[in-house]
């Protein structure tokens, strides 16, 4: 009776033609009509190359990078679609004191010596990638001074010099740097780190031994709590705006690298083009797990042209070498997963069969580069063993079985789990083997080794049929509001510290916890509403806009809506609003905690942008976590 009435309480409203009201200038949750995510850089896949921090951390040289690059070309890597030859830490000399320019240090980059006196310069360097077909990236640091010149003092390859030679990072001097770069000696991409932003308090050892200009921290490592993260973003803004100026056609990709911290993880995809979700990855099983966690559960944070960055690929090293081929290839198979840039770390000069193999997978990586972008969703998660699914451009599915432990498991496959019919027959073809199963009905069961991932291509017939599940379509979502009013340290992601034991180990840290989600509310639970679960929709807290791209390709927007069961915030009440390029289309009633679910239907004929609201009640005290379950865009 009280689920009748709830639903007879839905209001459909077609107000075609409605504007947007005044006060939409000022309110967050206000319907934009179209995409507010940045569209700056050309990223449109993840991107792919090379960067030499995990072969050779500072112990860098022309030769080693150059030899890299034309290895790409020898091996058909570039081909594949590796094309980024990434400059990393190390390459300076100082900052000119005359014009302010950061030299390149010559001794490692010979080519970049001037002809006469004057300054040093990339161009040839970058010309000469640019003429193998290759693209070239650079490496900065948004402080003033570097991470290696807080980490790596042994090193013979730091900048020298007064304290302003040695200040070579980008502070005080994104517009001259930016356009030395890029306008000057041509790079296509820059990733730029946060060392000098974190690790240059007036009370750190090496600030005060070699007499760096001391940072008061605007990031602080451990403490997400403490970070401005308004001021980093904006920071980062900056360079955005002057690599915009620089490069009007768009042709560059900006990386940001705050390690998953000052809450990049919302963020990066109003700024850059992909972003560090985790610290540095090293070659440890345990530490790829931690880096992989920080991704997983941000699909809808990701989209073309803005990717989670879980860190370069390591493969070919420690736990991912030679003797570890089923390792290296779940590692590659997740990254492919999680939509990532698949930057090779490894010295490809000296790279075994068995390591090309594993790069040169045309079927993975396609997988990673599908246009669509939709990130994976976790089907399944309980105790070893995730299960991801992908939908690729086609409707077809990449999924991955992943078992993360040291036992061997018997995984269950679901049709259902595929969000494809469980009557009807599903084909699965193997990338890695190239093997297809005979086809199943319902479920099929598969063998994983330890730590290993099968990684299959399904076809089916779609349990939706002429429609997409949201879920299904990440890549086309901008999470524009998140509703999280004050960010809380992820505790879902796998805890490791840097080797010793020493202190109390690496607490959480990477901001984002009750973010939207695929699949799964905000708090990583089943979504429920009152006593019912969802198997499929997009869970995020109230005071929240989603853009959804439907480029005029859908005829109905369909969800059942209501408060989540896992909403820490059981007293307020949350209205949803549906709106098509701007205009309200539907909205619901008032709902609360325990309530059942209620139905949401819009006519969307035409619509480009569906912009989903979910708006709490002005005395709502903190954030209620609510439901779009089994939110749909229908042919
Ligand atoms: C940081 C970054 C790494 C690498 C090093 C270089 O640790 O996260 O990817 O660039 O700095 O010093």
């Amino acid at each position: 009776m009280r689920l009748k009435s709830m639903l007879c309480s839905v209001i459909v409203v077609a107000l075609a033609g409605a504007n947007v009201p005044a006060w939409a200038a000022t309110d967050p949750l206000a319907p934009t009509g179209r995409w507010t995510a940045s569209i700056r850089g050309s990223a449109a896949t993840p991107p792919m190359g090379w960067n030499p921090y995990n072969a050779f951390s500072m112990d860098i040289s022309e030769d080693k990078i150059m030899g890299n690059a034309q290895a790409l070309v020898d091996t058909g890597l570039s081909k594949l679609g590796y094309v980024y030859v990434n400059i990393d830490d190390g390459w300076w000399s100082g900052r000119s004191q005359t014009d302010q320019q950061v030299q390149v240090n010559t001794r490692l980059f010979p080519s970049a010596a001037p002809a006469g006196s004057g300054p040093t310069s990339f161009k040839p360097f970058v010309t000469r990638i640019h003429q193998m077909g290759l693209k070239a990236g650079i490496y900065s640091d948004i402080g003033r001074n570097t991470c290696s010149q807080a980490y790596n003092l042994t090193t013979p390859n730091l900048p020298r010099g007064t304290q302003a030679e040695r200040e070579v990072g980008l502070y005080g001097h994104v517009d001259g740097d930016i356009r030395t770069y890029f306008k000057e000696w041509g790079f296509d991409y820059i990733k730029i780190d946060a060392c000098g932003i974190a690790d240059y308090g007036a009370d750190r050892d090496h600030v005060k031994a070699l007499g760096y200009r001391p940072f008061p921290p605007i990031m602080f490592r451990n403490q997400p709590a403490l970070s401005q993260d308004g001021d980093v973003r904006a920071l980062y803004a900056e360079v955005g705006a002057a690599l915009a100026k620089y490069k009007p056609d768009n042709q560059y990709v900006f990386s940001i690298c705050s390690w998953g911290k000052a809450d990049v993880r919302k963020w990066g995809k109003d700024v850059g083009n992909l972003w560090r979700t985790s610290d540095d990855l090293y070659p440890r099983w345990s530490r790829m797990l931690q880096s992989y966690d920080s991704a997983v559960t941000r699909a809808l944070y990701s989209h073309p042209g803005a990717w989670n960055d879980p860190d370069i690929l390591y493969i070919g090293a420690g736990d991912f070498d030679q003797n570890h081929l089923l390792e290296a290839r779940s590692h590659f198979s997740l990254w492919t997963m999680l939509d990532a840039p698949l930057i090779i770390g490894y010295d490809l000069r000296t790279a075994d069969k068995a390591m090309l193999d594993i790069f040169s997978n045309a079927d993975v990586i396609a997988i990673d580069q599908d246009r669509a972008g939709n990130q994976a969703v976790l089907a399944y998660r309980s105790g070893d063993v995730d299960i991801l699914v992908k939908t690729l451009s086609d409707g077809r599915k990449a999924v991955a079985l992943f078992n993360r432990g040291l036992q061997p498991f018997d995984a269950t496959l679901t049709a259902s789990q595929l969000k494809f019919d469980a009557a009807a027959p599903v084909k699965l073809t193997d990338v890695w083997s190239k093997e297809s199963p005979s086809p199943f009905v319902g479920q099929a069961t598969f063998k994983l080794a330890p730590r290993e991932t099968r990684l299959f291509v399904a076809q089916g017939t779609r349990e939706l049929p002429g429609g997409l599940y949201l879920s299904e379509m990440t890549g086309r979502i901008n999470v524009a509001e998140d509703g999280v009013t004050q960010a809380e340290a992820d505790p879902q992601i796998q805890r490791t510290g840097w080797g010793s034991t020493k202190g109390d180990g690496e607490w959480p840290s990477y901001p984002g916890w009750g973010g939207a989600q695929a699949d799964a509310s905000p708090y990583s639970t089943e979504l429920s509403m009152g006593p019912q679960s969802f198997a499929t929709g997009i869970g995020i807290l109230s005071n929240s806009r989603m853009e959804v791209r439907a480029n005029g390709e859908f005829r109905r927007f369909l969800a059942e809506v209501g408060v989540d069961n896992a909403t820490r915030n059981r007293m307020g009440t949350v209205r949803f609003f549906v709106y098509g390029d701007g205009r309200l289309l539907a909205k619901s009633d008032p709902v609360s905690f325990g309530q059942p679910h209620v139905d949401l239907s819009a006519d969307v004929t035409g619509v480009t942008m569906v912009e989903l609201v979910a708006r709490a009640d002005a005395a709502a005290s903190s954030p209620i976590a609510v439901d779009w379950g089994r939110a749909a865009l229908l042919h």
